[in-house]
């Protein structure tokens, strides 16, 4: 193999190993249980929020963000395990007040739309609600029955 070629070959092997280490650094495992108990696992960059990475993987949970991020639903409902919980970024009122309307509540629920990827959270297991309250259509009924 000539001399140039051959340099050129272990700089592409060096370019490809560099960016496997880059685009591995930044990728986080997620893991999410369904309804069914199935378990889901995702890879996530960091960043995304876990609807982002429910849709844009197509882990296929039922309803999950109806309302694509919009806050207006709480089909995005996820329990956490506590240690986790703790280290989450601050709720805020508006993720509060739909929070507070979604079926199964717990000490450690958020909304997976509000919830950004981080790569501390490597190894992630959350849990999907048996339930899943869309208050859009609660609304809705709410209206039509006025
Ligand atoms: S997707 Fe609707 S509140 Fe999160």
């Amino acid at each position: 193999m000539p001399a140039s070629l051959q340099e050129s070959c272990c700089s592409y092997v060096l370019l490809i190993s560099r960016f496997k280490v880059c685009c591995s650094a930044d990728r986080v495992t997620v893991h999410f249980i369904n309804r069914d108990g199935e378990r889901l696992t995702a890879t996530a960059k960091e960043g995304e929020s876990l609807l982002e990475v429910v849709v844009n993987q197509n882990l296929g949970i039922d309803g999950f963000g109806a309302c694509e991020g919009t806050l207006a639903c709480s089909t995005c409902h996820l329990i956490f395990e506590e240690d986790v919980f703790q280290k989450l970024d601050a709720i805020t009122d508006e993720e509060l007040d739909m929070l507070d309307l979604a079926y199964g509540l717990t000490d450690t629920s958020r909304l997976g739309c509000q919830v950004c990827v981080k790569k501390a959270m490597d190894g992630l297991t959350v849990q999907v609600p048996m339930e899943v309250a869309d208050m859009r259509r609660e609304l809705e009924v709410g209206k039509q029955s006025k």
